[in-house]
C-alpha cells in the first residue's frame, strides 16, 4: 500500500499523486498558526468557512491543513513547510451576487419562492425574513381580502426591522381582474418586491406594478420603487422581462391615468425585471427543464440584453428548481447563479401552510416519487404541474379528467358508467351538485365565467373539472379526512434529494424541519463543498467521509461561520 493510500485510509487528506506536484511556496506558523493533521481536525477546519487555509505537503503522501501563520509564495520561498495550495475563505455572503443581496436587503443570496394558497405562509415568510432571507408569500389562488391580511401581518412583523419579504404575483389568464386587483393591493400597501410567475407574455397589471411611482432622483438616476423578480422557464418570456416595458402597455397606463407621460419615458430605460429566476424542473408549474442546460442559456441572454439596452443596473439570473441538497446549491453558485430559489423543501417545513399529514407524505418522498398532472388554473390549455405521486391518486385522476375534457363537449355526453364512477369516486356527489357549488364559487369570484358556462356546455364541463383540481390542493392543505387519495401536493424531485440528505440527522423528522435551519444548511453545505472542490482542483484526494456534508444544527453552523 502506498503512503497516500494510508493517509486516505486514516480518513485524512492525501496528495493525488505523491511527489508529482511541486509546492507553490512555504508556510510558517510564526508563533500563531495552527496545523490540522488528522481527519476530524481537517474536517473542522474546512467547516470554518470564513478562514483561509493552506495545504501543506507531507512526505508520506498525506496532506495537512494550516491556518494563520504566514506563507510566502513562489519557487524560492525560503524557510518553512512546503505548501501545495491555498483554500480561500468562502463565507456564506460570498455565495451568489453581492449586489443582489444589497439591492434586496438580504444577508445571503437565498430566496424561498411563493407557494400558492398560503403554503408559503405568513409564518414562513416572517421566519426567513427575520433571518435576512427573501421569502415570497404564496398569494396565488387567494382572494384579495386574504392576501391583504397577509400583507398586514407580514408588514407589521418585518417592516420595522427593515427585514426583507415579497409577495407572489401569479399570471391569471382566466381572471385578469384578479391579477389587477392584486397589483393594486400591492401598490396601495407598499409591497416593494413581487415574484412574477406563470407569465407567457407581459400583462398590463405586471407592467403597472413595475413602473408605478418611477422617478428620476437628484443624482439623475432613474428609480423604480417596485422590484419584480420574474420566474421563468422559457427564453422568449425571459427576453420580455429583461426588456423595457412594452410601448403599447405604457401608453395604455398613461391613458388610464396610472402613470404620467414623463414616467412612461423614464420606464423605457429600465428592464421589466432586473432579476430573473431561471426555473428548472421544480414543484408546481414547470416545464421540467434541466438546470444544467438552462442556466447558461439564460446567462447568455442576460449578457446580450445588458449590452443591447445598456441598463444602469446590471441584469442578474438566479436558479430555482431541483435545489434540495447542498451539492445542488453549490453547483448553482459555481455556474454563476446570482441567487438560489427553493420551494419543495420549504413546503415540508413546520412553518408552511400545509397540514401535518402532507408534511409526513413529503418526508417519505424519494427521488422518483413525483409526476406531472393537469393544472387547475390553465387546465384547458393542457398546462401541467409537478405533484407528489406517492400516497395519492390525484395525478391519475386529474389526467383522466383532462382526457374526458378532450373527448367530450358537455357533461351530459359523458357515458353513464364513466359518469357514475366520477360522481362516486372523484366528486363524491352528482354532477348537478358539483356544478351548483362551482357556480356559487364563480358568482363570487368572476360571474362572467358562469354566464359563459351557461351558454357553452364545454366550458361548464371545464369549470366543474377544474373545481375538482382546485379543491384537491385545498383538501391537501387542510388535511381533509376522506380525501387523502385526492390530495394535490405540488412537489419536485428536490424533495427526494433533501430526504436522502436529511436521513439520520435532526432534519429527518417532520418536526425538525424549520425553514431557516434548512436554508442555512443548504448555504453552509454549499460553502463547504466549494472548499472541497478547491482542494480537489489542487491535486488533493478528499476521502469519502470528509466529502459528506451532513446537516448540522443552526448553533453549530453559527459557531463555524462565526456569527
Ligand atoms: C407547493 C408548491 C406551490 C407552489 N406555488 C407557486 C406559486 O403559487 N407561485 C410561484 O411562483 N411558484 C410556485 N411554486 C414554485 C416555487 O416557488 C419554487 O419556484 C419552486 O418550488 C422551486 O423548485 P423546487 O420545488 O424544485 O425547489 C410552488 C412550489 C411548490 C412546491
Amino acid at each position: 500500500m502506498n503512503s497516500a493510500q494510508q493517509a486516505i485510509d486514516q480518513g485524512g487528506l492525501a496528495q493525488a499523486a505523491a511527489g508529482m506536484r511541486e509546492p507553490i511556496g512555504r508556510w510558517q506558523a510564526n508563533g500563531g498558526g495552527s496545523v490540522f493533521e488528522d481527519a476530524d481536525a481537517q474536517a473542522g477546519a474546512l467547516r470554518r468557512v470564513g478562514e483561509l487555509l493552506y495545504i501543506l505537503q507531507r512526505p508520506d503522501g498525506g496532506a495537512a491543513l494550516a491556518c494563520g501563520g504566514a506563507a510566502t509564495l513562489g519557487a524560492g520561498a525560503g524557510d518553512g513547510e512546503p505548501a501545495l495550495g491555498v483554500i480561500p475563505a468562502c463565507p456564506l455572503t460570498a455565495l451568489g451576487d453581492a449586489t443582489f443581496c444589497a439591492d434586496h436587503g438580504l444577508k445571503f443570496a437565498y430566496v424561498a419562492g411563493g407557494m400558492a394558497n398560503g403554503i408559503n405562509s405568513e409564518v414562513l415568510t416572517i421566519a426567513l425574513g427575520r433571518a435576512g432571507l427573501l421569502s415570497f408569500y404564496g398569494a396565488a389562488g387567494q382572494a384579495v381580502e386574504r392576501i391583504e391580511q397577509a400583507v398586514d401581518r407580514i408588514q407589521s412583523e418585518l417592516d420595522n426591522g427593515g427585514h426583507p419579504y415579497g409577495f407572489n404575483l401569479i399570471h391569471s389568464p382566466n381572471e385578469p381582474a384578479h391579477e389587477l386587483a392584486t397589483v393594486d393591493l400591492y401598490l396601495h400597501r407598499g409591497v416593494r418586491c413581487a415574484e412574477a410567475a406563470a407569465y407567457l407574455g407581459l400583462t398590463m397589471p405586471v407592467v403597472k406594478y413595475r413602473v408605478s411611482g418611477i422617478y428620476r432622483d437628484a443624482d439623475g438616476r432613474i428609480v423604480a420603487p417596485n422590484r419584480v423578480i420574474a420566474k421563468v422557464s422559457r427564453i422568449e418570456v425571459a427576453t420580455k422581462f429583461f426588456s423595457p416595458p412594452p410601448e403599447d402597455l405604457l401608453r395604455e397606463l398613461v391613458r388610464r391615468g396610472d402613470i404620467t407621460q414623463d414616467q412612461a419615458v423614464l420606464a423605457r430605460e429600465i428592464p421589466m425585471a432586473q432579476d430573473i429566476t431561471a426555473e428548472a424542473d421544480s414543484g408546481g408549474h414547470t416545464d421540467n427543464r434541466p438546470a444544467l442546460a438552462m442556466l447558461p442559456a439564460f446567462m447568455a441572454l442576460r449578457d446580450r440584453l445588458q449590452e443591447q439596452y445598456g441598463y444602469a443596473e446590471r441584469l442578474r439570473v438566479g436558479l430555482g428548481g431541483g435545489i434540495g441538497a447542498p451539492e445542488a446549491a453549490a453547483a448553482a453558485f459555481a455556474m454563476g447563479a446570482a441567487y438560489i430559489v427553493t420551494g419543495s423543501v420549504n413546503q415540508a417545513c413546520v412553518e408552511s401552510g400545509t397540514c401535518d399529514a402532507v408534511r409526513r407524505m413529503l418526508q417519505q418522498a424519494e427521488q422518483a416519487d413525483v409526476i406531472m398532472a393537469p393544472a387547475a388554473d390553465m387546465f384547458e390549455m393542457g398546462v401541467q404541474v409537478q405533484v407528489l405521486k406517492r400516497g395519492t391518486m390525484f395525478a391519475m385522476r386529474g389526467q383522466r379528467l383532462y382526457e374526458l375534457y378532450r373527448q367530450y363537449d358537455s357533461l351530459d355526453e359523458i357515458p353513464a358508467p364513466e359518469r357514475a364512477k366520477l360522481e362516486k369516486q372523484f366528486f363524491q356527489m352528482p354532477f348537478d351538485e358539483a356544478w351548483a357549488g362551482t357556480r356559487e364559487f364563480f358568482l363570487q369570484r368572476d360571474p362572467s365565467q358562469v354566464e359563459r358556462a351557461e351558454r357553452d356546455p364545454k366550458h361548464k364541463l371545464a369549470l366543474v373539472f377544474r373545481s375538482y383540481l382546485g379543491q384537491a390542493s385545498t383538501w391537501a392543505n387542510e388535511g381533509r379526512a376522506g380525501r387523502q387519495m385526492d390530495y394535490q401536493v405540488w412537489c419536485g424531485p428536490a424533495m427526494g434529494a433533501f430526504n436522502e440528505w436529511a436521513k439520520g440527522s435532526h432534519l429527518e423528522p417532520v418536526e425538525g424541519r424549520k425553514a431557516v435551519d434548512v436554508a442555512l444548511n443548504l448555504l453552509f453545505g454549499a460553502a463547504v463543498i466549494t472548499r472541497l472542490n478547491v482542494l480537489r482542483q489542487q491535486g488533493i484526494v478528499v476521502p469519502a467521509k470528509m466529502a459528506q456534508v451532513r446537516p448540522a444544527t443552526v448553533e453549530q453552523i453559527e459557531a463555524w461561520i462565526g456569527i
